[in-house]
């Protein structure tokens, strides 16, 4: 491994960089850390080359490049851009975690996969899933994850079914899933895909409840519900922080919660952030990346 001092970039297209994605990036031993904010897609090449022409290649592997900001979709084209700028054998590794959403959609989907696998002997071929929150970057990037293991997603719209039929097409073009978008804007059309589910995510935004009471009752078909909002009240009616696979009151489903998920996500990022340290070549880390980690950290 190279003795070289580890640079983090990190590049937001906001006005912020995250202070949590800062506090993680340090504590998992990058020594200097620079954010840049307001930062547009049509910079990024400038601004990887001028970080990777001043480090001879084996001092390169140990500068990092994260991004940040709140939208999958750019962030990915961040990340694609900066890849396309090394000029080997001058390079840097990269990791996209747009408002912690991929760590923590990956986080969401390995904890569900254990669950299934001991409790229920189940994977993920033919698993019907509907993701609540799915216009999200937490419900976008775990939809893609549970679709490219094989599962039958549904994303649900609770406004405007245009929006989630946008993100299936988005999904279909850049990662080759077939997602089907569904509305839930009338209680009679939501119910009827939460009595057909057999795994829910309920990824919606902080403090709003999902699935009620009532919901979970007729949710007859149901194995597993993960929320991944820590906000009172839960996404789930009943769901507790950190319940891992216990009884959800109410139904006959299992919950995950969100600290459970919580506690993979912190895992997977910070490993992630270790691994680009510690590797001798350059890395690029996504949600599949972040995916891979947390079924190790659930295994
Ligand atoms: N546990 C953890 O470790 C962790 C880590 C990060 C984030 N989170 C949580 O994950 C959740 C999603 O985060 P995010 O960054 O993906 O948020 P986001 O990008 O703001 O997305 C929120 C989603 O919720 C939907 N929504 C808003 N109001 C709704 C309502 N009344 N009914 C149904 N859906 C509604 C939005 O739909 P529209 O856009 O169509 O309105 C959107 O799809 C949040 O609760 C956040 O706190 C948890």
């Amino acid at each position: 491994m190279s003795d070289a001092t580890p640079i983090l970039h990190m590049l937001s297209p906001q006005k912020h960089m995250s202070p949590f994605d800062v506090n993680m990036a340090a504590d998992a031993g990058y020594k200097v850390i620079v954010p840049y904010i307001n930062v547009t897609l049509e910079e990024v090449t400038a601004l990887t080359q001028d970080a990777i022409f001043s480090r001879p290649p084996n001092f390169g592997v140990r500068t990092g490049l994260f991004i940040g900001g709140k939208d999958a979709i750019l962030a990915l084209d961040m990340m694609d851009a900066a890849q396309k700028a090394l000029v080997p054998p001058f390079g840097l590794s990269t990791f996209a975690d747009p408002a912690g959403s991929f760590t923590t959609a990956a986080a969401m989907v390995a904890c569900v996969e254990r669950v299934l696998r001991t409790k229920f002997n189940r994977g993920w071929k033919g698993l019907r899933v509907a993701v609540f929150g799915a216009t999200g970057v937490v419900g976008f990037a775990s939809s893609i994850i549970a679709a490219l293991e094989g599962a039958q997603v549904t994303l649900v719209a609770h406004r405007g079914v245009d929006r989630v039929i946008r993100s299936a097409e988005v999904s279909k073009q850049r990662f080759g899933v077939d997602l089907i978008a569904k509305s839930g804007e009338t209680e009679e059309a939501k119910q009827a895909i939460i009595s057909d589910a057999e795994v829910i995510f309920a990824a919606a935004a902080a403090g709003v409840r999902v699935i009620s009471a009532e919901n979970k009752a007729k949710a007859n078909n149901l194995l597993v519900v993960a929320d991944v909002n820590a906000v009172p009240p839960p996404g789930v009616d009943g769901m507790e922080l950190f319940m891992d696979g216990a009884p959800l009151p109410g139904c006959n489903a299992l919950g995950v919660g969100p600290l459970a998920i919580g506690d993979i996500k912190y895992k997977t990022e910070s490993g992630l952030f270790k691994r680009m340290i510690a590797s001798d070549k350059p890395v690029h880390f996504d949600f599949r990346a972040a995916f891979e980690l947390a079924r190790t950290l659930t295994a």
